[in-house]
């Protein structure tokens, strides 16, 4: 595996990239002490537990256990091979490597099904575009884009393209260059008849817009009608590349923006995202019509904090503004909502009012959390009557209600109270009488059975002596050659308890034999373990004394090594019983002498 990439080279890569900055594309860290903190990629959770160490360059979760250095944090994160890290990091690095491209995709396992549905998406989505924009065939498509106020520059940008009139352009056009018609049914290209198994085009005299993944690899399509055929939205079924619960389009363009403006703004349809992005709001995602998944909230999550929902002005869009937003508030988002007026979509207000427009009084308009749903339960509801305004003034209470903060609740009471001409000390009461019924309620339902979220602490199982000893002996012996030379020395061919330990440090003489001063991030390269560079992250990131004593040294040993005695005094113990047994007293006896020395040694 290593032949591929010269170790020069990798360590040269290592050195080049920066850990907190690599990792910092994906997760929004916050600086803590010496180390960086965020929430981890690897599993949800609201609170951080990932930490990253610029020193060390690793990371480490407290949460999941996930850890490592940088190549294997995207090894893990983006399913990659070691190969495909260093190729990526080399790149960004702007380090050369001469690699050999078919040993490369050898190396990463990737079947060459896989490989050819990923290539005939790339193809596709060239080839629609080619027709959209230089064909006659394409002219009425891209007219109707141009009528519907897209520029040459989005279609350019969005890739979008059109699928010709026929029935089996694409089929014989793939068959062609070789690909094979299982595959591409497989990757939802072409559909098999099912009379007599000849094979047609999924997508006939459509717009063609490309969904890309987080990396800009096309793995879907979506082909909107241009008359008034159903579906109106065509898309790609799902596929072993495209999974419509986690992909949110535009995430490969908008990232850079999301993270440099520390906002998402979050649309229902592609059609928005296209429209905003024109007006100049380039931080918009959308999901692929379908409702928000826990999948797209945690790939949100570890992005921003923040995101402003921007749907569709009319009844449905704002039920789905009301249910994505209490999810994502849930999850622990802070969430503004963008309204538009009468019915209206982000694509035809920007049409109808203008891109200035369309950022100053909609986008940087946008209502806080609390105010939308103050809105939210007005709507339906006459105010001037007074059963109307009782219910809605009980369900702003039971919101102001879930409130932690003090003068928060009291802001809004205050605002209630006001708007209503009714007493403060009243509301008041009213919102204590409510907080307390739905904390009864929340408790009788927990002990039906119903089970209250719990954030993942890190297992924290009482260890023995032997085993934080061992791990307070690694974490030096990581951190100085001359240690890890001296507990091997004191160890005296004795081993660690634990075997994971004991690998650890059979590793760790090998890589000192050419390496003399320790270094954490290339030691996790040469662990060619998952579970054990998981484990040595894990160690690397415990506090200890800086400098270790003797004193300490000689405790953490005598750790070590008693364990191994008093499982040789049990073994005896078990030898001397048995001895007895066959009334062998005097074999017994020595039995028992030797016992008697090893509890004293200890
Ligand atoms: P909309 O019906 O709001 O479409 O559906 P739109 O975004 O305004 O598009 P235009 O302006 O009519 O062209 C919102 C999203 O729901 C999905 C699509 O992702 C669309 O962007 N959808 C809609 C489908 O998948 N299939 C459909 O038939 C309709
Ligand atoms: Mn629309």
């Amino acid at each position: 595996m290593a032949e591929l990439i010269a170790e020069e080279k990798i360590d040269q890569i290592r050195q080049a990239v920066d850990i907190v900055e690599v990792i910092g594309d994906y997760v929004q860290l916050k600086k803590q002490g010496r180390n960086y903190f965020g929430l981890c990629p690897f599993h949800g959770e609201n609170t951080p537990s990932f930490s990253v160490s610029p020193d060390k360059q690793i990371f480490h979760c407290f949460g999941c256990g996930a850890g490592g250095n940088i190549f294997s944090f995207l090894m893990e994160l983006e399913g990659i091979s070691f190969h495909e890290a260093a190729v990526r990091l080399a790149d960004k690095a702007n380090i050369e490597l001469q690699l050999n491209h078919t040993e490369l995709n050898k190396e990463k396992g990737i079947s060459s099904e896989l490989q050819a549905i990923y290539d005939a998406h790339e193809l596709l989505c060239k080839f629609y575009h080619h027709l959209l924009v230089n064909t006659k065939d394409g002219q009425h498509a891209l007219e109707y884009l141009l009528s519907r106020g897209f520029t040459r520059e989005s279609i350019d940008k969005f890739q979008i393209g059109y699928s010709l009139h026929s029935w089996d352009f694409i089929y014989k056009f793939l068959a062609k260059r070789d690909f094979k018609a299982e595959w591409m049914e497989k990757a939802g290209l072409i559909i098999r008849s099912e009379r007599d198994g000849s094979y047609f085009d999924r997508f006939r005299d459509r717009i063609m817009f490309p969904i890309f993944d987080r990396n800009g690899k096309t793995v879907a399509f979506s082909g909107r009608t241009l008359g008034s055929e159903e579906p109106k939205y065509l898309n790609s079924p799902e596929t072993v590349i495209f999974n419509k619960s986690k992909i949110l389009y535009n995430f490969h363009l908008a990232r850079p923006h999301i993270r440099r403006t520390h906002q998402a703004v979050l649309f229902e349809g592609f059609a928005d995202v296209i429209s905003s992005d024109r007006a100049g709001v380039k931080n918009g995602i959308a999901t692929m019509g379908t409702s928000l998944t826990e999948s797209h909230i945690s790939l949100i999550r570890q992005n921003v904090e923040s995101v402003t929902i921007c749907y569709d002005s009319d009844k449905a869009g704002i039920e789905a503004a009301f249910r994505a937003g209490k999810l994502l508030t849930d999850a622990g988002s802070a969430i503004k909502v963008a309204l538009m007026p009468d019915g209206l979509d982000p694509d035809e207000y920007i049409k109808k009012y203008g891109d200035d427009k369309f950022q100053t009084e909609v986008i940087g308009a946008s209502l806080t959390w609390m105010s939308f749903k103050f809105l939210y339960y007005r709507r339906g509801k006459n105010l001037q009557n007074e059963g109307d305004q009782l219910e809605y003034i009980e369900q702003i209470l039971k919101e102001i209600s879930a409130l932690t903060k003090a003068v928060e609740r009291d802001h809004y009471l205050r605002q209630l109270a006001s708007e209503f001409s009714l007493s403060i000390d009243a509301l008041k009461e009213q919102q204590r009488h409510i907080f307390f019924s739905e904390k009864r309620k929340s408790q009788s339902e927990n002990k039906a059975g119903k089970v209250p979220i719990v954030i993942p602490k890190q297992v924290s199982e009482l260890k023995p002596a032997y085993y934080t000893a061992e791990r307070r002996l690694i974490r030096h012996m990581l951190k100085n050659r001359d240690i890890a030379y001296r507990v091997q020395e004191l160890l005296q061919g004795n081993t660690f308890n634990t075997d994971e330990h004991q690998a650890i440090i059979t590793y760790l003489f090998g890589f000192y034999e050419n390496h003399f001063h320790s270094d954490s991030s290339a030691f996790l390269n040469y662990i060619q373990d998952d579970k054990l560079r998981r484990i040595v992250a894990n160690i690397e990131m415990m506090a200890i004394n800086e400098e270790l004593s003797d004193q300490e040294l000689m405790d953490y040993l005598k750790q070590v090594l008693n364990y191994q005695k008093w499982l040789k005094i049990k073994e005896k113990e078990a030898e001397e019983k048995e001895a007895e047994r066959k009334q062998d007293y005097r074999k017994a006896a020595t039995i028992a002498m030797e016992i008697i020395q090893l509890r004293k040694s200890l």
